[in-house]
């Protein structure tokens, strides 16, 4: 075709469509029979509409009809039909019988019409050109605008430990005299209640074991020079324990109240049904757990209200930020303390209370068999000296930067689907299988 190109198709090479114009085609279209010459679209005189479409001609290509019939030819009723050629025309447009374009239903003609379908393929054209080349530049922003969600988020993680390092927390004192701890006579609970005195408060220590009771509060008196009280009490007893407990308490200007105490079902993580003695450990964690949390803020807060300032920080757990499996209750239970922390938060600290939630990660304590401190897994001491810190800072944090980073990275990297396929399962036990080497206290059994 390129070599049979007319002097009309090499002076408009660069127009976009060309028409057939059949001898005597002035304001009747007439259908190609006769032979004609190719005319740009513009240079039809008006009412000419029944011309024969062509595709486009480009410099260097080849038109879409390789079959273009000669000037003058005679060419019979079904000139296009007979030699399998659709004239570059649309599917819309058949020649009838007889001469003409018949239409079909829908078809729009004319010249407004075909200028729009020029328009509108012109358009899409350039939209998929413009499209595929705008590719990159469209992956380049989504990942430029995922990278700064991601360091905004790691920044948020960050900020409050670095503002606390900086001491920008609250003023613990000037809350109260007196703090309360439940669960303080080991692990993360009497790291608390050291930090705490060694803050300048008293401390109310509450346990089951008196003996360890006055052991730490001896401690405590002798370090930090404050005062102490010790309450006995099992939380796993449920509700009648805690009429004396607001008994002990009574008096007190109670400014923190640190709810620690919680217990697991086992040692190792293990099966719902695998839990032993299971119907007395669930009621026991459920009230250690959960309904000490609930109770002790209910007579604790209102003498807080009343002075308009009060501290309460509740210890829930990473594993209370999603199920976790083989530790299903304790992580139910630490998920109930999380969501009662955040809601009471809401509630009352426009009224000057400051509720914080603490989603710890590892901390060496007897809870984790003594796991071996390294860079990811705290001391108590350390964890409780970087938690209260914040407090005045964060609401809801994972008590130290270790921590939180490890949440943000955990959060980031692990989608919850994961954690809770078959894979992701096996994961979760082998990476208990792996802690359980540097678990002390477990192995010697
Ligand atoms: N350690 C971690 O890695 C970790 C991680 C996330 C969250 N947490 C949370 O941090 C808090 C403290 O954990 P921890 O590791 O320090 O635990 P822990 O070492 O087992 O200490 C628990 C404390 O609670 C007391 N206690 C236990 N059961 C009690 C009961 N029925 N009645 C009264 N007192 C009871 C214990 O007293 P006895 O000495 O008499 O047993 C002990 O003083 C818990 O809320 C825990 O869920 C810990």
């Amino acid at each position: 075709m390129t070599g049979e190109r007319t002097p009309y198709q090499e002076e408009h090479t660069d127009q976009s469509e060309l028409i057939w114009r059949t001898p005597g085609s002035g304001s009747q279209p007439t259908p190609p029979a006769g032979g004609g010459d190719l005319v740009p679209l513009t240079d039809l005189p008006k009412g000419a509409e029944g011309g024969l479409r062509v595709p486009r001609i480009r410099e260097g290509a080849s038109v879409g009809c390789t079959c273009r019939p000669p000037r003058n030819a005679r060419i019979a009723e079904k000139p296009f039909e007979a030699r399998g050629c659709s004239g570059g025309r649309s599917d819309r447009e058949r020649p009838r019988p007889g001469g003409g374009l018949a239409r079909e239903p829908g078809g729009r003609g004319g010249r407004a019409g075909r200028a729009r379908s020029l328009a509108r393929s012109r358009s899409s054209r350039g939209t998929m050109d413009g499209g595929v080349a705008g590719l990159p530049a469209l992956g380049a922003l989504v990942g430029l605008g995922l990278l700064l969600r991601v360091a905004w988020a790691l920044s948020r993680a960050a900020r409050p430990h670095l503002l606390a390092a900086r001491g920008r927390g609250a003023e613990l004192a000037r809350f109260g005299a007196w703090a309360v701890v439940t669960g303080a006579t080991s692990g993360i609970g009497r790291a608390y209640a050291h930090e705490l005195a060694k803050r300048g408060l008293n401390v109310v220590l509450i346990s089951r074991s008196l003996q360890k009771l006055k052991q730490v509060a001896a401690e405590i008196e002798e370090q930090h020079g404050q005062s102490t009280r010790v309450i006995e009490a099992d939380f796993t007893q449920g509700s009648e324990i805690y009429d004396s407990i607001q008994t002990a308490l009574q008096g007190l200007e109670i400014g923190i109240l640190v709810n620690n105490v919680a217990m697991t079902c086992t040692k190792e993580p293990v099966h719902f049904l695998d839990i032993p003695n299971i119907e007395k450990t669930l009621s026991d964690i459920v009230n250690c757990n959960m309904l000490s949390v609930a109770k002790m803020t209910r007579i604790v807060l209102p003498q807080m209200l009343t002075r308009k300032k009060g501290v309460i920080i509740n210890l829930s757990s990473e594993v209370g930020r999603h199920p976790h499996p083989v530790a299903t209750v304790y992580s139910a239970t630490k998920r109930f303390v999380d969501f009662f922390s955040r809601g009471l938060e809401a509630e009352y600290h426009s009224q000057g209370i400051l509720v914080q939630s603490v989603l710890p990660l590892f901390v060496s304590t007897n809870m984790t068999n003594n796991i071996i401190p390294n860079r990811y897994i705290k001391t108590a001491e350390d964890f409780a000296c970087e938690a209260l810190n914040t407090v005045g800072i964060s609401s809801r944090t994972s008590g130290c930067l270790s921590h939180s980073m490890q949440s943000f990275f955990y959060e980031l990297l692990v989608p919850e689907w994961f954690l809770f396929s078959s894979l992701g399962f096996k994961c979760t036990l082998a990476l208990w299988s792996k802690l359980k080497t540097r678990m002390p206290s477990l192995k010697h059994e």
